[in-house]
């Protein structure tokens, strides 16, 4: 019995050996118990824990990592080999690889969400710019490690060359996360120096040559962080992390893509959710513009991400009395909203199957003309065009296209296609392409 008491008090006896013999009551204790201003007791510290949940999920992604580079191989021959393997062979393979994939959704989220709050808490005002800007930084490098993996996926398939997959394997393994790590560091510290912000009070501005001593004052009646604040931070980052792995164990791991196959004209690659408005974007806009958007956008989000705390360091920081940083976080969310939707149902995507023209645009056709409704069938132009609203809608609506082009406007249209539209003059004999102009003549 009392052995078994004194084997109770051993973890509390390494951690004051380790305590004593590495120091760590003046460096790590200190910073832990470094005060937080109180009102960060009350229910608004919630608000103040997406921080620290961000970070646990990025420790579990780097954990999952680990465990997938140990038996992925990133060589063109064993790439998707080893990925099948980890997925159906190894044990708990699923698990991990359905954590790493899920992760990456939540990290997306949590950074997301955190910027939010800071946003709107006027967190990012003096003396804390910093804090914002390395903050961005790690914005840019979440997505980076993300949007990087998922072109390799998406743009290159499974089976791209050595060179290309060694090379994207490196960035996505050390040249990102080292990255991450290092902004993680100067962010931490960042937070640790300049204190943690108090819940904005509406009517309280911040004064630049003031707040200093304002903040001190306010400290010398706060709180130790650990553990009267922490435990908040404590039990948000053991629930995100246990909702990944709750993810992981219901859901599995994601299909793997099959190898990429070169013959198939309407692939639908899907993005991860999180990318599905970006691609609804370069979707809907004209091509020529493409380039611009592509880089042009997030650039110009970036910027105004970097510029935030260098053009607004001072004044209101509650969101009450800052109506235009409200609208500033909401229309980009409603309108990425918006994005995803349309992203979800891809209208430009053709129609594979269910390609039939209802009776009403059949019926007492003459003989040519029949004959091209069929091929227009059997040769998929109602994948992307719909007569009726039957068929698809990545091409224009062809009920009345008869009154739009004479019979040489829709030849030259049909057999040379571009601007979308594929050409057909050599999949279609001069007596099919005929009569397909016979039976779309009749559309008016
Ligand atoms: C992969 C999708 C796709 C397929 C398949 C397709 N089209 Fe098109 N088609 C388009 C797009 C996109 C446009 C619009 C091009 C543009 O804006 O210049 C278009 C334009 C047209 C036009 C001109 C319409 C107008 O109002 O100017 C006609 C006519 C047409 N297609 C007929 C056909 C026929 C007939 C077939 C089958 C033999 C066919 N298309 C197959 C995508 C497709």
């Amino acid at each position: 019995m009392s052995r078994l008491r004194e084997a109770g008090k051993l973890p509390g006896r390494v951690v004051t050996w380790l305590g004593e013999r590495f120091e760590l009551e003046d460096s790590v204790m200190a910073v832990l118990r470094h005060p937080v201003p109180r009102e960060l007791e009350r229910p608004v510290g919630w608000w103040y824990v997406l921080g620290s949940a961000t970070l646990a999920v990025f420790i579990a992604q780097v954990v999952t990592g680990v465990g997938l580079a140990m038996t992925y191989v990133p060589a063109p021959n064993s790439a998707y080999d080893s990925l099948q393997f980890i997925s159906h062979g190894a044990s708990l393979g699923a698990v991990v690889r359905g954590m790493h994939y899920f992760g990456a959704g939540a990290m997306v989220i949590l950074v997301l969400a955190h910027m939010t709050q800071v946003y709107l808490f006027g967190a990012f005002k003096f003396p804390r710019e910093a804090n914002w800007l390395t903050g961005s930084l790690l914005l840019l490098a979440t997505l980076a490690i993300i949007g990087e993996w998922l072109t390799r996926l998406i743009v290159a398939g499974n089976n791209v060359g050595g060179a290309t997959l060694t090379r994207f394997y490196a960035t996505h393994v050390f040249l990102i996360p080292a990255a991450i790590f290092g902004l993680i560091g100067m962010h931490l510290y960042l937070v640790v120096k300049r204190g943690i912000s108090e819940p904005p009070v509406a009517g309280l501005p911040v004064d630049p040559p003031s707040y200093r001593a304002r903040y001190a004052e306010m400290l010398r009646r706060g709180i130790p962080f650990w553990p009267d604040s922490a435990w908040r931070d404590a039990v948000a980052a053991a629930a995100v992390v246990a909702a990944v792995v709750l993810l992981a164990a219901i859901l599995g791991a994601p299909d793997l893509n099959k190898p990429a196959d070169p013959t198939n004209v309407v692939a639908d690659p899907r993005p991860d959710w999180y990318f599905l408005g970006y691609f609804a974007i370069l979707a809907l806009i004209p091509p020529a513009t493409e380039a611009v958007v592509i880089v042009g956008l997030p650039l110009f989000a970036f910027t105004f991400l970097f510029l935030v705390p260098l053009l607004w360091p001072d004044g209101e920081r509650h969101w009450s009395r800052r109506p235009a940083a409200i609208a500033a976080v909401a229309l980009p969310f409603i309108a990425y909203a918006a994005l995803t939707v349309a992203g979800i149902e891809s209208p430009w995507v053709p129609k594979l199957e269910g390609g039939t023209l209802p009776g009403s645009v059949t019926q007492g056709l003459t003989e040519p003309a029949r004959r091209g409704s069929d091929l227009f069938v059997s040769k998929a132009c109602v994948a992307c065009h719909a007569i009726e609203g039957a068929g698809g809608r990545r091409g224009p609506d062809l009920s009345h296209v008869g009154s739009r082009l004479n019979r040489d406007q829709l030849t030259a249209r049909i057999a040379t296609g571009g601007g979308g539209m594929p050409a057909f003059a050599g999949s279609l004999t001069p007596n099919e392409l005929d009569d397909l102009v016979t039976f779309l003549t009749t559309r008016r």
